[in-house]
């Protein structure tokens, strides 16, 4: 079984002076030595300061670090005609390791001579120093072995060090899970190869309920409750609920807890399914606000210009951010929502935005006033580093509410019965450490790593806008991203430390979104999340005679091993996140330069898509990948494809029913699949049973409930023409969430069926 000791977290030495032959390289070898073979520590070395940068930048798994005060090894820290001497390159690489860690413990190395030389500032942000020369080599390393014993303590969160101290006392498990530590896959050769795949940890850490060192999920008492009120503090809440089946629950959660059948509430028409199913539990009484769109069929932000103040909703939800990443101004958000009881960022992207000041008054729990009782659901697993499903609730207080202990727990008692409706009596123990650990790792040092983040995103934005301006001559092309112009202008630290950089003006050309539709300044688009465009349409909806779907780019990249969160008609979307590195966005580059050269050699697609050939050979065999591109653009351009999706979004259709009633319909198998084709909506309105979304760009259409009528006729000519795209370009059907296809008829053709209510 593998444990995390002493030995896991290495000590680090920066010092040109380990390997000389003088008394003082003795010294620190026989420090080493007696660490690493008495003391049981692990050592690393860098003799220059450049190189200890990058370490210190790659690698959080350091347990202490020794800066020897007199290196004269400055590495690439140097930079060219700068006067540095030794204790400015020792005092810059301490600030350096402070600013990207809180706690690590940093140990001078130093002459007693030079204790002078020491600043106080340096002073202040070590741990201590070590003599040189001075003190036994025991001694000496007896000390540094405790700091990182100490260090390594700290390290652990409290859930998280009770599951791995429970796991370390190798109990004999008496309880399900029936696997009991692992020992039961061992049983048969399948589990046996589960076993080995996963680890001895990860089954040992599988746990039942009745370990009482671990406290109750649905009571949130012990450890447990601990870890989620520990949450709540760093994220800025009131309470904190962590919930193990992902947003999904956590958004229905939230509404079985404030909405009775009947309550009128108002929904960002762009909402995840999961609010869907929250207004069929509840019953609500479903109104809309519609996002802007712009030409491409990107989703923007909804109008509130277009909301009636006067008009009482019991809650309302907002999409913060969107996939394509526009964040809204809560605080005018707020303000726009007057008629709202309550108010739920669905915030299920966007988990991270405490964490870094560009995001400034952009996110739920960023509101201050307390007029109002504010919810905000995370899925911490999406961007930050939770176990998929682990996700959490936020919640702010009103003043009504707030400070009074009686009434914040009187609050608890009613939510909780909402959340033991949803949660499981078997938690996964490691779904909850994880989401501890992902709120510990925000909290030590969140906005260091965040803003390592955003370097690289915006670093990425910055080079294919410069590569599309500057290296493309007349006639050739490239991949654009949608951002404002001014981004390659800007240096990449202005545009980290200022939110004016990333503002959605009304009327900017950049992003597209007509000014009828965008009443204020009050989203920005958060630099992380990229969104890459395809030649072949602007955002204003100009076409050209050249085009690359997007779909063909990413099925391109794709079996090269990147993988695109979301694919449009002309644009795709990929996200930053802690996972991403330099390498790949390195390898993105490289493939799309790959890419634009098969483009322009027409490479067959026998080379270029193999498999797609292998399965529709009759549809694609012979053609070259300029000729694949042409006939999809040609095609999609004819027939208006986009403009159809972009004008169906606009409708919100008529209400026969609201999703609950559409649902118990369901329920009583009043339902049938109908042929898209067989509905004529002039002479035979029919009703939704279920609500229906394709993707992309993953916008309902169709709740459960509408009425397919002639004021949806744009959404029926949508699907039609999607439907035809699919038969004329097999291995291209995207998910549409609600439709069902039919088995090929005798000419290959698919149908799609929707599932309606009978009449
Ligand atoms: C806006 C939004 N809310 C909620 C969810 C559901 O989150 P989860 O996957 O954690 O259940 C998603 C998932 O994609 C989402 O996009």
């Amino acid at each position: 079984m593998k444990t995390i000791g002493k030995r896991s977290w290495p000590v680090l030495f920066v010092s040109d002076q380990v390997q000389q032959q003088t008394d003082e390289g003795d010294w620190l070898r026989a420090i080493v030595q007696h660490l690493t073979a008495e003391n049981g520590c692990t050592v690393l070395f860098s003799s220059a300061y450049g190189d200890a940068h990058d370490m210190v930048y790659a690698r959080e798994d350091l347990g202490t670090i020794i800066v020897d005060w007199e290196s004269k090894a400055f590495g690439r820290l140097h930079q060219k005609n700068e006067a540095l001497n030794e204790a400015d390159a020792a005092a810059r690489f301490v600030a350096y390791v402070r600013r990207r860690n809180r706690t690590i413990p940093i140990l001078i190395l130093s002459d007693r001579s030079s204790i002078e030389s020491i600043p106080n500032p340096v002073l202040e942000l070590v741990n201590g120093v070590i003599w040189k020369l001075t003190d036994t080599a025991p001694f000496n390393a007896g000390r540094i072995e405790r700091s990182v014993v100490d260090y390594m303590y700290t390290v652990l969160p409290p859930f998280f060090r009770s599951l791995v101290e429970y796991v370390h006392e190798y109990n004999f498990a008496w309880h399900t899970p029936g696997h009991m530590g692992g020992q039961g896959f061992l049983k048969s050769p399948s589990g046996t190869a589960f076993h080995k795949f996963f680890g001895e940890n990860v089954l040992r850490a599988d746990l039942s309920i009745s370990v009482p060192e671990l406290g109750s999920l649905l009571d949130h008492t012990g450890t447990t409750g601990a870890a989620e009120n520990y949450s709540a503090q760093v994220f800025g809440a009131d309470r904190c609920y962590y919930i193990l089946n992902g947003t999904s629950t956590g958004n229905q959660v939230v509404w079985r807890s404030q909405v009775s059948p009947g309550d009128r509430c108002l929904l960002d028409r762009n909402c995840h399914k999961s609010l869907n199913h929250a207004m069929i539990i509840t019953q609500a009484v479903p109104e809309y606000m519609v996002p802007v769109r712009n030409a491409l069929g990107i989703i923007g932000p909804v109008d509130f210009a277009k909301i009636d103040q006067a008009k009482a909703y019991v809650m309302t939800a907002l999409t913060n951010s969107t996939y394509d990443g526009i964040c809204y101004n809560t605080i005018y958000a707020s303000q726009h929502l007057q008629g709202a009881g309550i108010l739920h960022f669905d915030e299920a992207w966007y988990a991270y935005a405490k964490f870094h000041p560009i995001y400034r008054d952009h996110f739920g729990m960023a509101l201050g006033s307390r007029d109002k009782l504010i919810f905000c659901t995370h899925s911490t697993h999406k961007l930050l580093t939770a176990f998929s499903q682990a996700s959490m609730i936020l919640v702010k207080f009103p003043r009504d509410i707030f400070g009074s202990p009686e009434k914040e727990d009187g609050f608890h008692d009613l939510f909780n019965e909402s959340y033991m409706m949803h949660g499981s009596t078997s938690p996964q123990y490691s779904m909850v450490a994880s989401l501890e650990v992902a709120t510990k790792m925000m909290d030590d040092n969140g906005s260091i790593a965040h803003a390592d983040i955003m370097e690289e995103a915006i670093e990425l934005r910055r080079k294919i806008a410069r590569i599309k301006a500057e290296e493309c001559g007349e006639g050739d092309w490239f991949f654009g991203i949608w951002q404002p112009e001014s981004i390659v202008t800007k240096t990449t630290q202005e545009l980290i430390e200022n939110q004016a950089n990333w503002v959605l003006q009304p009327g900017d050309a950049w992003h597209g979104f007509p000014a009828e539709g965008l009443s204020g300044a009050y989203t920005m688009l958060d630099p992380i999340k990229l969104t890459f465009l395809c030649p072949g349409v602007d955002v204003q909806g100009r076409w050209q005679e050249m085009g690359v779907p997007a779909a063909i780019a990413t099925r391109f990249l794709g079996d090269k091993g990147i993988v695109c969160e979301k694919t449009d008609y002309y644009s795709w979307l990929l996200l930053n996140s802690l996972g991403t590195t330099k390498g790949k966005q390195g390898t993105l580059l490289a493939e799309l330069f790959r890419f634009r050269e098969l483009y322009k050699s027409n490479a067959p697609l026998e080379q270029v898509f193999p498999q797609l050939v292998a399965d529709y050979p009759a549809r694609y065999r012979g053609q070259g990948l300029q000729d694949h591109c042409r006939q999809m653009h040609g095609y999609i351009r004819e027939r208006g494809l986009l403009d159809k999706m972009v004008q169906s979004s606009k409708i919100i259709p008529d209400q026969a029913c609201i999703p609950a009633e559409a649902y118990r319909a369901i329920v009583k198998k009043q339902v049938e699949f109908v042929r898209l084709d067989a509905i004529d909506p002039a002479v035979n309105p029919r009703t939704t049973a279920v609500m229906v979304v394709p993707y992309p760009p993953g916008i309902p259409i169709l709740m459960g409930g509408e009425i397919i009528n002639e004021k949806t006729r744009p959404i029926l000519e949508y699907l039609r023409e999607r439907q035809n795209f699919e038969n004329r370009f097999p291995g291209y059907s995207g998910d549409i969430h609600g439709i069902e296809r039919s088995q090929p008829d005798a000419d290959g053709q698919v149908w799609f069926e929707f599932m309606l209510i009978k009449q």
